[in-house]
């Protein structure tokens, strides 16, 4: 019996890397696979479009990311899965939730301060009421859990506010999600690991599709100098990845060498580097075959969108009654 909802969603950005794959997506797989909850998974594609993008990119991203989040084991059969933009009342809700939400609660929110920083000269109002947007992308399913990393700990927060602020004005309405926490893992950049492994750094990156050779030539050149006050956060952090994707005998060994100094970087780059390459070489095929079948993808995704508004126009007949729109 599935007691509960579960809901989130990832902004269609550009292919994943393994910091998205364990800091998230493998997380969603698995709480898919327990089987206890209607889990909602969906692109974040208008999310996208509050920072810089182009058409033809973003519609390639956002098949990439779909074909991506298949290949890793979301399954439309068990989860219900589809675009953001297909499900309309998402959009709806939040033209209702940005009627209720105080301004000063938008312009607080840290990750509107940095991205109006990062981009000046392009800001834009959707920036400011995105957090408004992912309300209702929660609250349109009522789930009592919503799985997001710390970057997004404070929109949630706010998501609660908005939910309360509804509930005390129009009557009882929506939960209050809590955050399933997920693991706190942070991947760092092969290339810089003092900052995380992101998007916007591609070479710091191992994405999850990268051929056998991309990866071993990336781990060849990943840093691993040491300094006294550090140690040598390079070697943490392929260590960090070698106990998700290496048996436990290598960890062990790696680790007993990494602190009487008789590490050597290149066995342990090139052990991990072919535990990568077969891992995620089934992951390879099918996001292959995946996008080698642009129809199946649409039909997958208008399953989902159908089985999501099913729930979503429920809540929005309800709204639209309690805020007195006929
Ligand atoms: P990026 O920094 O590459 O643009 P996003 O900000 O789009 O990644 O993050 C998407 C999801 O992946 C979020 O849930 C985030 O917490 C997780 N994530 C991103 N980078 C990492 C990382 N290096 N390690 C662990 N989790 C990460
Ligand atoms: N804002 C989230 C991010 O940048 C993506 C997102 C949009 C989301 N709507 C959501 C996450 C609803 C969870 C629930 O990662």
């Amino acid at each position: 019996m599935k007691s509960h909802a579960i809901v989130s969603g990832i902004r269609a950005t550009g292919k994943l890397h393994i910091g998205n794959y364990l800091g998230a997506l493998k997380q969603f797989v698995d709480l898919q696979n327990k089987g206890d909850s209607h889990c909602y998974f969906f692109i974040a594609d208008l999310h996208a479009l509050t920072t810089p993008f182009e058409p033809k990119e973003l519609q390639q991203n956002t098949l990439e990311v779909v074909a991506e989040y298949l290949a890793a084991g979301i399954d439309p059969k068990k989860s219900t899965f589809f675009l953001q933009n297909q499900v309309h009342q998402h959009s709806e809700l939040a033209w209702i939730f940005n009627c209720i939400t105080p301004l000063g609660e938008l312009e607080r929110m840290t990750q509107y301060k940095d991205k109006t920083e990062q981009h000046r000269t392009n800001t834009n109002a959707g920036l400011l009421t995105y957090p408004s947007l992912m309300a209702a992308d929660i609250l349109l399913y009522k789930p009592i859990f919503v799985p997001v990393g710390d970057d997004q700990t404070q929109h949630l927060e706010l998501a609660r506010i908005i939910a309360r602020k509804f509930n005390n004005r129009f009557g009882k309405t929506f939960p209050e999600p809590k955050n399933i926490t997920m693991k706190p893992l942070r991947i760092m950049s092969l290339t810089d690991p003092a900052r995380k492994m992101s998007k916007s750094e591609p070479n710091g990156c191992l994405f999850l599709d990268d051929e056998p050779e991309a990866i071993a030539s990336k781990l060849k050149k990943a840093v691993t100098a040491t300094d006294s006050k550090h140690g040598s956060p390079g070697v943490d952090n392929l260590l960090l990845l070698l106990s998700y994707f290496g048996n436990e005998d290598q960890l062990d060994s790696f680790k007993k060498a990494a602190k009487d100094g008789s590490i050597k970087f290149s066995e342990l780059k090139q052990i991990l580097a072919d535990r990568l390459s077969e891992h995620f070489a089934e992951f390879r095929k099918r996001k292959k075959d995946l996008l080698s079948d642009k129809n199946n993808l649409a039909e997958i995704l208008a399953d989902g969108a159908k089985r999501a508004k099913a729930v979503a126009s429920e809540t929005m007949i309800e709204v639209k009654q309690k805020v007195g729109l006929l």
